[in-house]
């Protein structure tokens, strides 16, 4: 991690949440003038071969980094992931009649799960609420729909700090929001239909999001739909159907180059943020119930720790303590309360290295 001489707290938000520093180093160098374009990124046009050459760029970046088949392309559409819990089941379920299964482990999956009955049939393959949203299922426990249109799932709650750590069989093509869990760790993109993320977390700023998709799947996207709401017609476009979010996809190549240059893949990736993880994980466990942590241990989130304390009044007075050590953006969601220490990709080990410790002495003084 690039050191700046600039003031900057450990930033645990979740989401637009922390950057890079070399990334932010290299967006204030270049802010100015791209080098030898001579007008910054946000001034060049969307068609111009300077632009080609960025979206070229995080198209190949995002490719290389997740060893992506030529099955699969790389599109860039705004909107947020809230938009893609619409066009998702817009594009495929192809009439009313069809039905479409929804893993349901956390808020996210929950509000996806809601756009549904608009376009078709909704099953909910398994719901999690009766424990809190603290699990994945197993399994066992999922009830598929034999020739569902898709099965989707969120593969990182960011509320709850659940995360699936091995993809279950779903029997249809799997779609997935990875919008807090995306290039956290190397995946296998064969035996996904369609992920989605929004860039504001773990692969750039908001307004872009970045989705990888089986071309397969874009036979579904027909001329009934909206335009821009179609798919196969932004794929078509080589996502220049209309202006896209040109600095955003910009940001999003330059931390792709990061994780590549600087990082060294998503392997590596992977093993630091789980030994950072590990570090908060283990000042939980081993601190006798002062930490109540909400997911259970073997669905734990490696991008979001959520925790809380015995009553309200202690969560505020560690969250006070800690903004004034230069640990800000701890509070948990509004739905749950509590903790939640966002440790995406950018999160340097210093910053949970001092959370820990934090941690462990606030424990002592109040436990
Ligand atoms: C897992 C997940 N899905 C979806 C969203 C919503 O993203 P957006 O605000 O870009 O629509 C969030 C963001 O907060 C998220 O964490």
């Amino acid at each position: 991690m690039t050191t700046t001489s600039v003031s900057r707290v450990f930033n645990f938000s979740a989401g637009p949440a922390i950057l890079p520093v070399p990334v932010l180093q290299q967006i204030q160098d270049e802010m100015m003038s791209l080098p030898g374009v001579g007008a910054s990124v946000l001034e060049i046009s969307h068609r111009s071969k300077d632009f080609d050459a960025i979206l070229d760029d995080a198209k190949s970046r995002i490719g290389q980094l997740l060893g992506m088949p030529d099955t699969h392309d790389v599109l860039f559409l705004q909107g947020g992931s809230a938009l893609q819990n619409v066009m998702m089941p817009m594009n495929f379920l192809t009439d009313k009649s069809q039905t479409t299964d929804y893993i349901i482990s956390g808020a996210w999956s929950k509000k996806s799960a809601a756009e549904v009955h608009r376009f078709g049939n909704l099953n909910v393959a398994w719901d999690g609420s009766d424990d809190g949203f603290s699990r994945v299922p197993k399994q066992s426990e999922l009830k598929l729909t034999p020739g569902a249109a898709y099965c989707h799932l969120t593969s990182n709650e960011t509320i709850h700090g659940v995360q699936y750590h091995q993809l279950p069989e779903a029997g249809s093509p799997l779609v997935v929001d990875k919008s807090s869990d995306m290039f956290s760790e190397p995946i296998d993109v064969s035996k996904y239909g369609m992920i989605y993320a929004c860039a504001q977390k773990n692969c750039g700023v908001a307004g872009v999001n970045v989705l990888i998709m089986d071309k397969a799947l874009l036979e579904r996207c027909d001329d009934r739909l909206p335009s821009y709401l179609n798919y196969a017609l932004h794929s078509e476009k080589g996502s220049r159907f209309n202006t896209p979010p040109t600095f955003a996809i910009y940001v999003t190549g330059l931390v792709c180059k990061w994780l590549q240059d600087e990082m060294g893949g998503l392997e590596a990736v992977a093993k630091f943020n789980r030994s950072k993880a590990q570090l908060l994980y283990d000042v939980i466990d081993g601190t006798d119930g002062f930490y109540i942590g909400h997911a259970a241990k073997e669905d734990r989130s490696i991008m979001n720790v959520v925790f809380k304390m015995a009553d309200a009044d202690t969560d505020q007075r560690f969250l006070d303590e800690a903004a004034s050590n230069n640990m800000t953006t701890l509070k948990g969601h509004r739905s749950l309360g509590g903790i939640r220490a966002s440790i995406y990709n950018a999160m340097p080990l210093e910053g949970v290295q001092a959370l820990a410790q934090f941690m462990k002495d606030f424990a002592q003084k109040n436990g």
